[in-house]
């Protein structure tokens, strides 16, 4: 056992380690060379999602040693999405690189990644690859359906359209406060098909879950045996040396991004499997995105690309039943955290439920796919995810109503002499991974005030921002590269002519290479406040959206190597 290079002998080095472990209350046979299991906990209280781990954390242990393994329980960084300033994106990667040192540097066989809330998935995921441990992921579950008024509501979904009902004076303000708490019934994650239910599904689609990970609700009793059973699970991963490398192939990634096509999941989930298959050195491009996921049908009918909610899922049969659905696409031989493949996972899932996981001929959209797009516009590529857009507005053609940046849209959006039209396309520089420290979900900026009085709910938008997972719209995002450092979307100005074709992957900027040579010699960078420490550190070193918004010194797998004694 790895844990041995601390816990074994006789000499100083083993008694430092054992004595001071012992203030724990370990007995003697607790360093006999059984696994030694790290539980990775995100639990805050300034992550709602994640405040109910250390009731969830008793079953893992639980588990644990049931299998004969010493379960310890470390902290690490917590991206919380609802309350981070400026964005929980700008601390992933911190996250990740804590997860990775606090695996390395300390005496771990192998680790359960409690994830929950959007960026604690990848960020978990990223720092466990570069170590390459035998890992598997816990999620905390989604809370339970929202109820507001004897009616479904779900959650960030209903708050993009309550408040655009507010603005557009159909809803009071007292009704607006009133959703508010009708929305967040239980502990758990955002229950609609957000970004952390995405990367729920995606860490039980690339195998690094077991079965049923992704649906069962925060509160549900099988979540707790989920946990448990992990808990036994990564016992026996250590003894197998069952590691991420192992699992996380060319071909489970291929299997991930169908499954999100098959789902309707978050456009956020391009950028954190781009960044984990960097980590684990697989070979994965935004372009593989398209080819893996183009005709693969949504057929989860849930918000924000359908009707139903995470809880309705998981009584549909949760994810093995999508995954069966689908099985003709998908790489069923892949290894998996179970120790049997990706089809022996599947092999007894049910569809309970037919109007949650539709049959295929009568998918939400046959194109469920992230459409990826490329042109002058986007040399790099852009993002856009069909089964959340207005299949009218697919194919547009449109003036640019320009952004220079988040607080000109802010000042400018409800200006009454503001020219736009539901015809116009919106759009936003300078909240890219540079521009914007972080690549904020400002995406699906909100429409004019005058526009939604008259009853437009979409209309194209552009920008080199993300979007919720929970947001919907015909949002084109991760413009790559970004306006900030010299992309073409920095050039756009009011009234240029831009084509978005989604059918042919398009995005044109119609304006002459002659006028944009001019545009690119008057351009000047603008200014990044750059508050120094690991915010100044970020901007320096971030790769763009098409690489997964990773730093560029954290790319590989740096390995699991027994770091030198230093006493
Ligand atoms: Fe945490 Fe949505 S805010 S999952």
């Amino acid at each position: 056992m790895r844990s041995q290079h601390w816990f074994g002998g006789l000499d100083k080095d083993a008694f430092i380690h054992r004595s001071w472990m012992k203030n724990n209350g370990l007995p003697d046979d607790a360093f006999d060379g059984r696994p030694v299991i790290g539980i990775c906990n995100t639990f805050s209280e300034l992550t709602p999602c994640n405040a109910h781990f250390r009731g969830l954390i008793e079953h893992i242990k639980a588990g644990v040693l049931e299998a004969g393994g010493l379960p310890l329980e470390f902290p690490v960084f917590s991206c919380g999405e609802s309350n981070l300033r400026p964005t929980a994106m700008l601390f992933r990667n911190l996250a990740s690189m804590d997860v990775e040192e606090a695996i390395r540097g300390n005496p771990i066989d192998g680790v359960v990644l409690m994830a929950g809330c959007d960026k604690t998935t990848p960020s978990l995921v990223m720092g466990a690859a570069s170590c390459d441990l035998p890992a598997i992921v816990v999620s905390g579950g989604p809370m339970l359906n929202g109820r507001l008024k004897g009616r479904t509501i779900g959650s960030g979904t209903d708050v993009w359209k309550f408040s655009e009902d507010v603005r557009a004076g159909v809803m009071t303000p007292a009704e607006f406060m009133a959703a508010e708490s009708a929305m967040s019934r239980s502990p758990g994650h955002c229950m609609t098909m957000g970004t952390a239910s995405t990367m729920a599904s995606m860490a039980e689609a690339l195998g690094l879950a077991l079965p049923g990970n992704a649906a069962y609700p925060a509160v549900d009793a099988h979540r707790a045996r989920l946990a448990r059973l992990s808990g036994r699970r990564i016992v026996a991963m250590v003894a197998e040396d069952l590691r991420p490398s192992h699992i996380l192939t060319r071909a489970a990634f291929a299997n991930a991004i169908r499954v999100n096509g098959a789902i309707g999941g978050s456009t956020n989930a391009v950028v954190h499997l781009l960044a984990i298959a960097g980590r684990v050195g697989t070979e994965l491009t935004l372009e593989d995105w398209d080819r893996f996921g183009r005709d693969v049908p949504t057929i989860l009918n849930l918000m924000p690309s359908g009707t139903f909610l995470m809880e309705d899922f998981c009584y549909a049969g949760g994810l093995p039943a999508v995954m069966k659905e689908i099985a003709d696409l998908l790489d069923l031989d892949n290894p998996t955290v179970t120790g049997q493949s990706v089809g022996a996972n599947i092999a007894d899932a049910e569809n309970y439920n037919p109007d949650v996981i539709l049959p295929r001929d009568v998918a939400l959209t046959q194109q469920g796919g992230i459409a990826v797009l490329k042109g002058n516009l986007a040399p790099q590529g852009a993002i856009l995810k069909p089964s959340a857009a207005t299949p009218a507005l697919m194919q547009h053609r449109g003036r640019a109503v320009v952004f220079e940046t988040i607080d000109h849209y802010k000042q400018r959006i409800d200006d009454p002499d503001l020219a736009i039209d539901e015809t116009s396309i919106m759009v936003l520089k300078n909240c890219g991974p540079k521009g914007y420290p972080g690549m904020a979900e400002v995406g699906n900026m909100a429409l004019p005030q005058k526009l939604l009085k008259k009853g437009v709910r979409d209309m194209v938008r552009i920008s080199d921002a993300r979007m919720s997972g929970t947001a919907f719209g015909t949002v084109v995002l991760h413009v790559a590269p970004e306006a900030a450092v010299g992309g073409a979307l920095a050039l756009v100005k009011d009234g240029d002519w831009i084509e978005l074709d989604v059918a042919g992957r398009r995005l044109h900027l119609d304006v002459d290479e002659a006028e944009l040579a001019r545009r690119r010699e008057e351009w000047t960078p603008p200014e990044i406040a750059m508050p120094g420490g690991y915010q100044g550190l970020y901007v320096e070193r971030v790769m763009q959206a098409d690489r997964g918004a990773d730093l560029d010194f954290l790319v590989g797998c740096r390995g699991h190597a027994v770091p030198r004694e230093s006493h």
